[in-house]
């Protein structure tokens, strides 16, 4: 089985800030930092550092080649990564005391993705191969047609969430994943259960995760028995910076079901693996490699 992640990568320029910049306002910021992130590429970091051999998919834009290094380094296989000569994808992030982010995104070449490329990406997949996706790309539409035409498994983590996400075939996904806005932003509620009712009425196929921040994750799975459902409790940890978190969450989360755990087991590690994450700066750098979560 192979795992493709066709996904986004920026550069994150990371200001910490006594409060988020008001509307009017001019704010000093007492530190910066250029980071590496993007969803994509911290979930491709945080599936390879959970123990998955993964495949990185997308562009690497002008001034992207670290994150390229980023990834061969933590044994992301990159091969089917091409250049395009668009700025690289990137981001302006503010850090508050408290941990919190507020995030501008300039897609750049991660929005330069076409039909052409997801066919040759996709051609050296098989049916039963998984792949994972976020919407920080163009060519989503494409990407869930081609990969459920395959007989992929397919996942979507669709943040930052747009009206766009609700044209999507969802009947094409195997898995969604996201937070309790998210859920609410794509049902009207923000209760999992409610949330599920709805998507499953439409969406027979499809499984659900959703995170809820400090109040744990709760996942619904469809399995040949029915719907399995499972429950975990967030850690209570000292937050310097949430962001990556999530897609900490999500390549553990993912490890955990590619690699044979259990469901519970599955979100168990991912809830140890993102609790970490928020004691560290960074994106990409906050994540934990596997032996650092005790497993
Ligand atoms: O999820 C965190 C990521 O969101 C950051 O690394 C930033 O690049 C944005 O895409």
């Amino acid at each position: 089985m192979k795992i493709l992640n066709f996904g986004s990568m920026n550069l994150d320029y990371v200001y910490s800030v006594p409060h988020f910049v008001q509307p009017g306002e001019t704010l000093s910021a007492t530190h910066r930092s250029i980071c590496f992130g993007g969803k994509g590429l911290n979930q491709s970091i945080a599936l390879a550092r959970a123990g998955v051999q993964v495949f990185h998919g997308g562009w690497v834009g002008a001034g992207g080649e670290s994150l390229c290094s980023l990834l061969r380094e933590n044994g992301v296989d990159v091969s089917l990564l091409a250049s395009v000569q668009e700025m690289q994808g990137h981001t302006v992030i503010q850090v508050n005391p408290q941990g919190e982010n507020c995030i501008l995104l300039f897609g750049g070449s991660n929005r330069c993705v076409t039909e052409s490329q997801i066919l040759s990406t996709l051609a050296s997949f098989s049916p039963g191969d998984w792949l994972v996706l976020q919407n920080e790309i163009s060519g989503l539409e494409i990407l869930l047609r081609e990969a459920h035409r395959k007989g992929m498994v397919t996942v979507l983590n669709p943040s930052p969430f747009e009206d766009s996400i609700r044209s999507l075939d969802l009947g094409n996904l195997s898995w969604m994943l996201v937070n309790e806005i998210e859920v609410a932003q794509l049902t009207g509620t923000s209760d999992p259960e409610a949330a599920f009712s709805i998507l499953h009425t439409q969406y027979p196929g499809l499984s659900l995760l959703v995170t809820l921040g400090s109040h744990g994750s709760v996942a619904f799975r469809q399995t040949p028995e029915g719907t399995e459902i499972a429950k975990e409790d967030a850690l209570s940890v000292k937050c310097v910076d949430t962001t990556g978190a999530g897609d900490t969450y999500t390549g553990y989360f993912l490890a955990g079901l590619i690699q044979g755990l259990s469901l519970q087991e599955s979100m168990h590690q991912a809830s140890l693996a993102a609790a970490i994450s928020v004691t560290r700066p960074g994106a990409a750098d906050s994540i934990p490699w596997r032996k650092e979560c005790g497993f």
